[in-house]
């Protein structure tokens, strides 16, 4: 009797066991790092690694490598063939250790016409991309995503955003887990080219890619800024590692976790004067993306410096901003918080959002504190992407897609408005 109710109990728990496996979906293991090399096609003049990323209000940078050294000039126009404009740009390399670096050219296309296909061909090469610029009015699309890497989850995640279209991608840090691995740079460059080829991709720091090495390598981010510079200059910066732009009405401000954010540093008085600059007339949407999150319901990476300290520092001057929406990564995971101010729910806080879950060689951590925080949302330990479509002035709709055993599965999905037309919380 007793040896049947001991059976017919285990036999309860293995049916519960099962119903979690149904009912919530486990993440796979890792996968490794992949090398995707230079096409067939392609020599040591050819282009490669090639991306494009917006500059000022109606200008695109075009960034590309080549292994020999070639002129930095681009011609474009509206037609395939090309050759309407000519602009000339600046060659760049750099070297880490016993890696030297190919040339890289960065030249700056425009003034373009904004939702626009262009064509465009570098150097003496004949082969001819194109990119479209994203709108100069609302509705816009952005792809979101974190902790990107260069795996076979990478790639679907990638497939994820590009079949049904996006305007702009927005990373929020980590980008090749090349971890000083110089070649897994240009290997991620030309993972990602057909589509940050076509699209702006605008992108942060984050920790994997400082590449500081004691006695070796003592520069930060050397390889990050040389590959992918962003328009600081333009928005008043003087740091590739934090800079603002604005795109079809949203204002979207971009910080380094791993630079210095102390009220001295001149990050933090950048990031005050941007904010001082910001009218949600012309822009309504206010968007910061940085690293390492402020608030996380995993039990890895509590406590970082990256998190707790620049939280002290710059909550107040974000809330007070009335900045919408706050996207991080690093956990390898994705998680949505409810409007917070001070680790309380509050109607006036921006919505935070991590998103490290692009696809990255790391293992995730599967601990979740139990139970969530209450102002903790949506959690999962998936790989993924996010979307976030503005509408308009007040409405924006974000969606996160799973990446469910290499297919994408809309999981979470929500209506957001803007703080900016909240008269509740305007009057500050
Ligand atoms: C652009 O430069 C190419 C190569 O130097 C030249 O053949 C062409 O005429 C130029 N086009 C324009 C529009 O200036
Ligand atoms: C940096 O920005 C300033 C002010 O907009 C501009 O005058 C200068 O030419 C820019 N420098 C570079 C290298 O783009
Ligand atoms: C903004 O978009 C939302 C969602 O589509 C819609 O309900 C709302 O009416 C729109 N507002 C205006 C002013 O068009
Ligand atoms: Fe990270």
């Amino acid at each position: 009797m007793r040896v049947r109710g001991i059976i017919s109990l285990l036999f309860l728990i293995s049916v519960l066991l099962e119903f979690n496996v149904v009912y919530s979906y486990t993440r796979p293991p890792p996968r490794k790092n992949i090398f995707t090399p230079l096409s067939d096609d392609d020599d040591a003049s050819s282009p490669q690694q090639v991306r494009v990323s917006q500059v000022g209000k109606d200008r695109m940078r075009i960034s590309w490598f080549t292994i020999y050294p070639t002129p930095a000039t681009v011609q474009y126009g509206l037609t395939p063939s090309a050759n309407s404009f000519n602009a000339t740009g600046v060659i760049d390399s750099y070297h880490y250790m016993f890696y030297y670096s190919g040339p890289v050219h960065n030249v700056i296309v425009g003034p373009l016409k904004p939702n626009t296909v262009y064509y465009y061909r570098m150097g003496d090469c004949t082969k001819v991309y194109n990119f479209k610029t994203p709108p100069s009015h609302f509705p816009i699309k952005f792809a979101v995503v974190g902790d990107l890497g260069q795996t076979e989850y990478t790639k679907t995640t990638l497939q994820h955003i590009s079949d049904p279209g996006y305007d702009m991608l927005l990373l929020a840090g980590d980008l090749s887990y090349a971890d000083t691995i110089q070649e897994q740079w240009e290997s991620f460059g030309r993972l990602i080219e057909p589509l940050a080829s076509q699209r702006p991709w605008m992108v942060t720091t984050g920790d994997h890619d400082i590449e500081k090495i004691t006695f070796f390598h003592r520069r930060s981010f050397t390889a990050y800024n040389t590959r992918w510079l962003m328009p600081f200059n333009e928005s008043g910066s003087n740091s590739n590692q934090y800079y603002s732009f604005e795109v079809a009405g949203v204002h979207i401000i971009m910080l380094g976790s791993y630079t210095d954010f102390d009220s001295n540093s001149n990050q933090y008085k950048w990031l005050q004067g941007d904010l001082n600059k910001v009218d949600r007339k012309n822009t309504p949407w206010l968007v910061v993306m940085f690293h390492a999150p402020w608030y996380n319901s995993n039990t890895l990476h509590q406590g970082e410096y990256a998190s707790v300290e620049m939280k002290a520092i710059l909550e107040d001057m974000l809330y007070k901003a009335r900045v919408d929406i706050v996207i991080s990564a690093h956990i390898h995971a994705y998680e949505r918080f409810t409007r917070v101010y001070k680790e309380k729910a509050n109607k006036c806080g921006p919505v935070y959002i991590t998103i490290g879950d692009g696809g990255n060689r790391d293992d995730f951590n599967p601990y979740f504190m139990d139970p969530p925080p209450d102002i903790s949302f949506f959690r999962e330990r998936s790989f993924g992407h996010g979307t976030l479509e503005v509408t308009n002035a007040t409405h924006a709709l974000w969606t996160w897609i799973r990446n469910h055993d290499d297919k994408p599965v809309t999981t979470e999905s929500l209506w957001l408005t803007s703080l900016s037309s909240d008269s509740a919380c305007n009057g500050n």
